[in-house]
């Protein structure tokens, strides 16, 4: 999502302005163009020469500098940004967007531009609850800044409170999901995500070699383009999604419950989590001594949630995933008509850079009117938004699904 994007950095005199420099590295290895404006304050914290070795590019500073880059680099900036980021963000940097003062290069670019624009504000937690500060942020937001809401935890004047800046992940996020048009406004979007475990007794379970990835892109793109979505996940160490109402489950049993409780007001079900066909018949309440040999591990169907969604559902859309090793295709042909999906996404375990574990994906889109689109190898994120492009067009061609 930020590959390409255009992002002016303006950096602000507290102590998390050494932050910015790991904020500036994370936004360039994800593919954005980095500008950073620092105030004077900021450079008592860090230095410019550390802001253009991590951005790449020119560091500005001053109102009054010869021509570089830009002519007249407050509106040159200006024009130059998809988005604008504040981080850290200070109280006074607040008040005086709030109150419409432009008295350097960061202010006076901030009142010549109106493009989005995340505010991070870091500072003392009394500072942070002083009145003033927070009329400030409250204008900012009616002004249409978005202001994200400080961290809680340790500050760096060894009290604890909220005042921190928000992780970078955090902030990233937040940019991205202000960067994406809002084309999943009013949709409720069901995506579930991740391996099941079934277990053997109280130290073993059968499970695969699902990490979340795909199923956690595919909640955080719908989420960023407006939908509400509700992500049922197995055991994964993915950190859950902002913004999402996360349903943690084990077993294929505690998926198709959590499932199906939650199904019938979605508009669309992206099921990319690799359920387990198959658990064990009994689970032993005592660890299995090896002592007792073990003759065998009797197995015994687990419900197969996406076909009984494709039987009962009546509105919205669903979406399959066919992890194959052979005939990708035409094994994902026979599940999108078996499991009366709206489409199947198929992805082979043979393709290096596909499936499992992986941050990026090679997957065929086959819908049931039979185009099949072929992607080529993208990060997870890029193919879940392809993925909801695609079920957009499903939505506009069929209106509300209808079973076959
Ligand atoms: O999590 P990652 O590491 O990012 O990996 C992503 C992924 C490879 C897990 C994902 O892209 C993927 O392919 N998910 C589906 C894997 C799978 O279980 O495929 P399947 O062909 O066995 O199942 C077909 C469809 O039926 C799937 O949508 C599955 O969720 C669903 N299913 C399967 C069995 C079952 N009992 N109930 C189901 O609902």
């Amino acid at each position: 999502m930020l590959v390409n994007k255009k992002i002016v950095l303006g950096i602000t005199g507290g102590i998390a302005a050494y932050k910015a420099a790991e904020l500036t590295r994370v936004l360039v290895k994800a593919g954005a163009q980095v500008r950073v404006i620092m105030t004077k304050s900021a450079m008592e914290f860090i230095t410019p020469l550390t802001m253009q070795t991590l951005s790449q590019g020119p560091v500005y500073t001053d109102m009054f500098a010869p021509a570089g880059e830009f002519d007249m680099a407050h509106i040159s900036l200006a024009d130059f940004a998809d988005a604008f980021l504040i981080a850290p963000a200070t109280g006074n940097i607040i008040g005086k967007l709030a109150s419409g003062i432009a008295d350097d290069l960061l202010t006076t670019t901030l009142m010549a531009q109106n493009k989005p624009t995340l505010v991070c504000p870091a500072m003392n937690d009394k500072m942070l609850a002083n009145p003033v500060v927070q009329d400030n942020i409250k204008k900012l937001r009616q002004y249409g800044y978005e202001v994200m809401e400080s961290a809680v935890g340790e500050l760096a004047c060894k009290t604890s409170g909220a005042g921190r800046l928000p992780d970078i992940p955090v902030i990233i996020d937040a940019l991205e999901s202000l960067l994406t048009p809002k084309d999943y406004e009013g949709e409720e979007v069901l995506v579930t995500a991740g391996p099941t475990q079934e277990p053997l007794d109280p130290v073993r379970y059968i499970t695969n070699l699902s990490s979340g990835k795909m199923g956690y892109a595919l909640a955080t793109a719908a989420r960023h383009r407006g939908a509400s979505v509700t992500l049922i996940s197995g055991p994964c160490a993915m950190p859950a999604p902002p913004g999402v109402k996360i349903i943690n489950v084990r077993t294929a049993l505690e998926m198709h419950e959590a499932v199906m409780k939650n199904f019938t007001k979605a508009t669309v079900i992206v099921k990319a989590a690799a359920v387990a066909d198959y658990r064990p018949e009994s689970v032993s309440e005592e660890k299995i001594k090896k002592s007792k040999g073990l003759a065998g591990i009797r197995l015994v169907p687990n419900p197969d949630i996406i076909a009984e969604i494709g039987a009962k559902k009546t509105r919205g859309i669903l979406v399959g995933f066919a992890m194959e090793t052979q005939e990708l295709l035409a094994n994902a042909r026979l599940k999108l008509a078996r499991k009366k999906m709206d489409m199947i996404v198929a992805n082979s375990l043979r393709e290096e850079g596909a499936g499992f574990g992986t941050d990026t994906n090679i997957v065929t889109i086959i819908d049931s009117n039979g185009k099949e689109i072929r992607l080529d190898k993208m990060t997870k994120s890029q193919v879940a938004h392809r993925i909801l492009d695609h079920v957009k067009t499903l939505k506009k061609k069929k209106g509300p699904a209808k079973r076959k």
